[in-house]
């Protein structure tokens, strides 16, 4: 078994160049092909990595050096590429949100495992130096039984701005979903069950639009969930509020801990933290090749992201509903 996995890339835009440079800076995995329904593209960055450019994905498939696919396309085609890739017989890792609705999780899920292929999703944020430490302390009872976590995520963000590198799809419902739950939400929800090491089982959102920006879109939420544990999580998400924020407070039975960036402050005290934000990615990619290469279930399996998802989608319903919605509700 070779120690190094060959991976090719679906979708060469944005994201792909952070995953491409994380690849470069492990010694695990390495860059075999790029494919974009864009062939300008997929030439663009085939020639700056000399790897090979595809425009159909099926061509991608049947490169025999490919042993794994990125998926870092619009939301709307992460399903296909998913299903068709594990029925090729390749791994997979999709960027987030792992889908816009719970039945394409499950086609997920149920085509990687019946493969017998890893399937994990881009939870970028699981792998960032200071969240691992927060489920840490956590875990070892640091601040006792977390009571309230809550937790903001609040920016301006748009897609058609003269100066931003986003493009307009992230606006349209169709192709990414409300863009506050489906594009930042699966970062934010995903991270509280995670730290908390426990699903949620309750939430009721109220959801805004707030602005014309997101054309008929909700543009922010809050929402109050219940874990199975008894802890109690508060999320409030914004995509046009022109001042950031992006912080975060746990309660705990014998203390707390507050983050906002990369400062941590634990029982009043500053607690140094060792790595930054910026290796998530790299972590997060070499525990993918570790993960395909070792035949381990990675910890943001497909599985682990299907409960993310139905969270948001009792998010999504909760609004709409105006009442809590029970998680467990939440079949395809
Ligand atoms: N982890 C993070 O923090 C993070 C940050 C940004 C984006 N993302 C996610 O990455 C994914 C891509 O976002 P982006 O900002 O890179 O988008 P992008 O628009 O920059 O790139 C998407 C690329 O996919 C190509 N494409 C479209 N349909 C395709 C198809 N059917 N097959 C192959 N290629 C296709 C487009 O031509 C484009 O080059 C999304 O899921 C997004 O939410 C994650």
């Amino acid at each position: 078994m070779s120690d190094v996995l060959s991976v090719g890339i679906i979708g060469a835009g944005g994201i792909a160049r952070s995953h491409i440079r994380a690849i470069e800076e492990n010694d695990n995995i390495q860059l075999a092909a790029v494919m974009d329904v864009d062939g300008t593209r997929a030439e663009a960055v085939a020639a700056e990595y000399e790897v090979r450019a595809y425009t159909n994905m099926e061509a991608l498939l049947e490169d025999p050096e490919v042993e794994a696919v990125h998926v870092c396309t619009p939301h709307k085609f992460h399903t296909e590429a998913v299903v068709k890739a594990a029925e090729a017989g390749k791994h997979v890792i999709v960027e987030k949100p792992m889908a816009l609705t719970l039945a394409e999780c499950d086609q997920m899920v149920d085509a990687c495992e019946q493969a017998g292929k890893i399937l994990m999703v881009g939870q970028v944020m699981r792998y960032y130096p200071v969240n691992r430490l927060i489920k840490r302390m956590i875990a070892d009872g640091e601040i006792g039984e977390v009571g309230h976590l809550m937790r903001r995520r609040y920016s301006y963000f748009n897609p058609t701005g003269p100066d931003s590198h986003y493009r307009h799809w992230y606006l349209d419902l169709e192709v990414g979903g409300i863009c506050v739950l489906y594009c930042f939400g699966p970062h934010e929800y995903d991270i509280l069950h995670w730290y908390l090491n426990s699903p949620v089982t309750e939430v009721y959102a109220r959801g805004t639009e707030s602005t014309e920006l997101y054309r008929g879109q909700k543009d922010t939420y809050t929402a109050v969930m219940t874990h199975a544990n008894g802890s109690v999580s508060v999320l409030s998400q914004s995509v046009v509020c022109h001042s950031s924020a992006h912080d975060q407070y746990i309660i705990g039975s014998k203390g707390s801990m507050m983050l906002a960036g990369q400062k941590l402050i634990v029982n009043g005290k500053e607690v140094p933290v060792e790595g930054t934000s910026g290796e998530g990615m790299p972590n997060q990619i070499r525990e993918f090749a570790a993960c395909c290469l070792e035949g381990r279930e990675p910890d943001a399996s497909g599985r682990s992201v299907r409960h993310t998802m139905a969270v948001i989608e009792a998010a999504k319903q909760s609004a709409e509903r105006n009442e809590p919605v029970q998680v467990s509700e939440m079949t395809s």
